[in-house]
């Protein structure tokens, strides 16, 4: 049987409208819509080879064999790549990220999404969009997102069949630069699938998720009328939401580090300046500061200053996946 590898390659995006809890966490479908930008400048590569004479899937990444957990979910991807596809061989998997490993940047998003397509490929068989999304899914939420460029919703529903993410506009009808502080390079301690688990432990989840709607739906408006202040509002506020879920759950989680808290207050700060930024915090510590082209040389320059940032890494509005 031929063998052939197949080479794809996709961006991370971070959530202006976060999803955090899932309705069904076995096939990952999440709680409430969420929406995203695709972040280029940051990719993932990946290289998938089925071959007959392998005896398990095989995985490194950046060069390295990562740690069981890392392994064993990759391989679970993989049964359900055969699955979708028909292939039976075990799979060769290499895995690079141009940014730094264990930067704290989720790198799920743009793994998950460069697998399902370099999979797809690899067993030969072609899948529109919306399925690549739906299974991408399968191997993180967030990757669902990664499947496209630009701006990108992501369905919640009731059944696997119907959530997958659809593209709301396409990277050129507005160019953001994401700064990312990084302040802490360590692994976080609680992955975001543990954390999906406890998101209804919260009292405040149902609030969080009923409010979603309206947040999607300002979050939509702004970006489709290039509205910088509407965005950074509904932005702000339902990053800030889904913490103070994550600050109220059994057990509780604090992602946030004392430097976190200083970057979101100076981006505060430069915003009442009158700068056009804002900030957005995932499940770690680090801080995406969103800005427009015309603030990003007075924002790096601040958040530069700001004690306990270790790096800033760029990224800005990115393209939709390449496959080889
Ligand atoms: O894709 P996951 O399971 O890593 O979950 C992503 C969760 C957040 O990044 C915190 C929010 C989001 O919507 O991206």
């Amino acid at each position: 049987m031929e063998t052939h590898t197949a080479q794809a390659s996709a961006h991370p995006n971070i959530a202006f409208i976060k999803y955090w809890g899932n309705r069904n966490d076995a096939l990952r479908i999440p709680a409430n819509d969420s929406l995203s930008m695709t972040l280029g400048g940051l990719t993932t590569t990946t290289n998938v080879t089925f071959d007959a004479e392998l005896a398990s899937d095989e995985f490194l990444l950046d060069g390295k064999e990562p740690g069981a957990a890392a392994r064993e979910r990759v391989a679970a991807h993989l049964d359900l790549m055969r699955l979708e596809t028909g292939e039976t061989r075990f799979a060769r998997v290499e895995s690079m990220n141009s940014f730094p490993a264990g930067a704290g940047i989720a790198s799920s998003a743009s793994a998950f999404a460069a697998l399902t397509i370099a999979a797809a490929s690899a067993a030969d068989v072609q899948f529109d969009p919306r399925t690549l999304s739906r299974l991408a899914r399968r191997g993180s939420g967030s990757a669902a997102r990664s499947i496209l460029g630009g701006y990108v919703q992501l369905h919640a529903a009731d059944e696997d069949e119907f959530s997958y993410a659809e593209s709301i506009a396409p990277r050129e009808h507005w160019r953001l630069i994401d700064l990312i502080a990084v302040v802490d390079r360590t692994h976080k301690q609680t992955g975001s699938t543990r954390g999906h688990q406890t998101a209804s432990s919260s009292p405040l989840q149902t609030a969080r998720v009923a409010d979603a709607g309206r947040r999607l739906e300002a979050c939509r408006t702004a970006i489709t009328a290039r509205d910088f202040a509407h965005l950074a509002h509904v932005a702000e506020q339902d990053s800030n939401m889904m913490h103070a879920v994550m600050l109220t759950s059994s057990p509780p989680l604090l992602y946030w580090a004392p430097a976190s808290l200083s970057v979101m207050r100076r981006v505060n700060e430069l915003r009442q300046d009158g700068l056009d930024v804002f900030y957005s915090v995932d499940a770690g510590p680090n801080v995406h500061c969103l800005c427009t082209p015309d603030a990003a040389r007075e924002v790096l320059s601040a958040l530069g200053q700001v004690p306990g940032v270790a790096e800033i890494l760029h990224a800005e509005t990115g393209a939709p996946p390449t496959c080889t």
